[in-house]
C-alpha cells in the first residue's frame, strides 16, 4: 500500500458520486488484477440533518434534565470517510485497498465510514468480508435477536424500528467480544425517516465521566442480569439467543464462563454474572469505557414498543443491571452515563453501499429509532475477531 498526495488541490464538494478526480487528502492505493484501487480520505464531513434527542420517543433517558438536544455531526477524523478516488471497477479490486486502511487506521480513528464501493447485495457485503480476510465470529450468546441473512451477514437489529437503540459496545457484556464491527447499508431508510447508526467515543466517554461513580464502578463492576422465555412463550428466546435446542449445549455456554443460572418452571432460563466496568485495549494498552451498564438496565424497556411503557417488576424484564455486589444504581446514575455516551456521538445519513467499520473497544454505536412500514431501512453487519 502506497500514500500519496496529488500536488494539485482540487477536492469537490462531498458528493454522492463515488467519482473523485483528485484528492487534497490523503491516498490508499492497491493493486488489483485489473487495475489500481485508489481511495481518498475525504475531509469535508457528509451533510447531516441533526436527529432529535432530548425529549425523543421510545429513546432511553431522552426526557431526564441535560439530556444532549441533538446528535452531533461527524466530525473530523471521526469516522473518517474513504471514498474511491475513480469509478469503481470489481468488488474484489476493493478488499486489498480497504483492508490496509483499516488496519493503519481503525484504532486510532475508532470509525472509518467507506462511500462508494461496488457492495449492493447482502452476498456481496458477506464475498466482500470475506475477501478482507479477517477472523468473521459467530453472533451466539448476545443480547439482541438477530438473523443470519447469508454466510455471517446477520441483520444489525431485529429490535422495533422505531425504537433507538442505546449506545453501547457490542458484547461487551460477556468474557468475549467481537474486535471490530463492520456495517453495510444494502438499503438507505430516507433522510426524513432517521435510522442513522450513530458512534461515541469511548475515549471521550471515559474521560467525561463522573469520577466518583467510575470509582464506584470499577471497584464493584457490573452485575448483568438476564431473563430468556423458551421459544413457546416468546420468539425473542434462549433457543435463538444461544442458536441451539439443548439445554445441555446452553449450560455449557454458562458454565464455561463461570455464569450463575437457573431454569424456571416456565421453561424460561436466568442467568447472571459480573463483568468490569472499563478494559484496556489489547493494542494501545489506553483504559476504555467498556459496558453496557445503560442499554441493559430494566430502564431501557420504560421506552421499549413492545413493553408498552409499563414499568414492570425488574425480573420480568430480559436483562437488568446494577453495581456487581448487588446494589441498585439510582436512575440518576443511568441517566448520567447515557448522557455521557450521547454527548460524544455523531451520526450520517446513510447511502446504498456504505461500509462502516469500528473498533468496537474504542467506538460505540446505537441506532436511531426510524419510521415503520416506510423508510425500507437495511442495514447488516459482521463481526471479526480479530
Ligand atoms: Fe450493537
Amino acid at each position: 500500500m502506497a500514500a500519496t498526495i496529488p500536488s494539485k488541490l482540487c477536492l469537490p464538494a462531498y458528493s454522492r458520486l463515488p467519482l473523485l478526480r483528485a484528492c487534497r487528502g490523503r491516498c490508499f492505493s492497491g493493486t488489483g488484477a485489473v487495475g489500481a484501487a485508489r481511495l481518498v480520505q475525504v475531509e469535508e464531513p457528509p451533510p447531516y440533518t441533526p436527529a432529535r434527542l432530548a425529549g425523543r420517543q421510545y429513546l432511553s433517558g431522552s426526557h431526564s434534565p441535560g439530556f444532549p438536544e441533538f446528535l452531533g455531526s461527524v466530525r473530523p477524523g471521526f469516522p473518517a470517510v474513504f471514498q474511491p478516488a475513480h469509478a469503481t471497477g470489481p468488488l474484489e479490486e476493493w478488499a486489498s485497498v480497504v483492508k490496509g486502511v483499516i488496519d493503519r487506521e481503525l484504532t486510532g480513528a475508532g470509525a472509518l465510514l467507506f462511500r462508494g464501493l461496488p457492495i449492493r447485495t447482502d452476498q456481496d457485503f458477506g464475498q466482500f468480508c470475506k475477501r478482507l480476510g479477517y477472523d468473521m465470529m459467530v453472533y451466539k450468546g448476545g443480547a439482541v435477536d438477530r438473523s443470519e441473512l447469508t454466510d455471517m451477514v446477520y441483520t444489525a437489529a431485529d429490535e422495533p424500528l422505531e425504537m433507538t437503540i442505546d449506545l453501547h459496545t457490542e458484547m461487551s457484556y460477556l468474557p468475549q467480544w467481537p474486535k471490530k464491527l463492520m456495517f453495510c447499508c444494502i438499503k438507505p431508510p430516507g433522510e426524513q425517516y432517521g435510522g442513522e447508526t450513530p458512534v461515541t467515543d469511548m475515549r471521550s466517554v471515559l474521560r467525561d465521566m463522573d469520577p466518583v461513580l467510575l470509582d464506584r464502578l470499577r471497584k464493584r463492576g457490573i452485575r448483568y442480569i438476564r431473563n430468556i422465555a423458551d421459544r413457546s412463550r416468546d420468539v425473542w428466546c434462549w433457543q435463538r439467543t444461544f442458536r441451539t435446542e439443548d439445554r445441555e449445549e446452553v449450560e455449557k455456554f454458562l458454565t464455561e464462563r463461570d455464569f450463575s443460572f437457573q431454569w424456571n418452571s416456565d421453561d424460561s432460563v436466568t442467568y447472571w454474572y459480573v463483568m468490569p466496568a472499563t478494559r484496556d485495549h489489547p493494542d494501545t494498552g489506553e483504559t476504555l469505557w467498556f459496558n453496557q451498564a445503560t442499554s441493559h438496565h430494566c430502564s431501557y424497556f420504560y421506552q421499549h414498543p413492545n413493553f408498552g411503557g409499563a414499568e414492570q417488576a425488574k425480573f420480568r424484564y430480559p436483562f437488568h443491571t446494577c453495581y456487581g455486589d448487588g446494589e441498585e444504581f439510582r436512575q440518576e446514575e443511568v441517566t448520567h452515563m447515557q448522557q455521557i455516551q450521547w454527548r460524544h456521538a455523531v451520526g450520517f445519513h446513510w447511502q446504498a453501499g456504505d461500509v462502516l467499520v469500528v473498533d468496537n473497544m474504542v467506538t460505540g454505536h446505537g441506532r436511531m429509532g426510524c419510521t415503520p412500514g416506510v423508510s425500507g431501512r437495511k442495514v447488516v453487519v459482521s463481526l471479526t475477531s480479530n
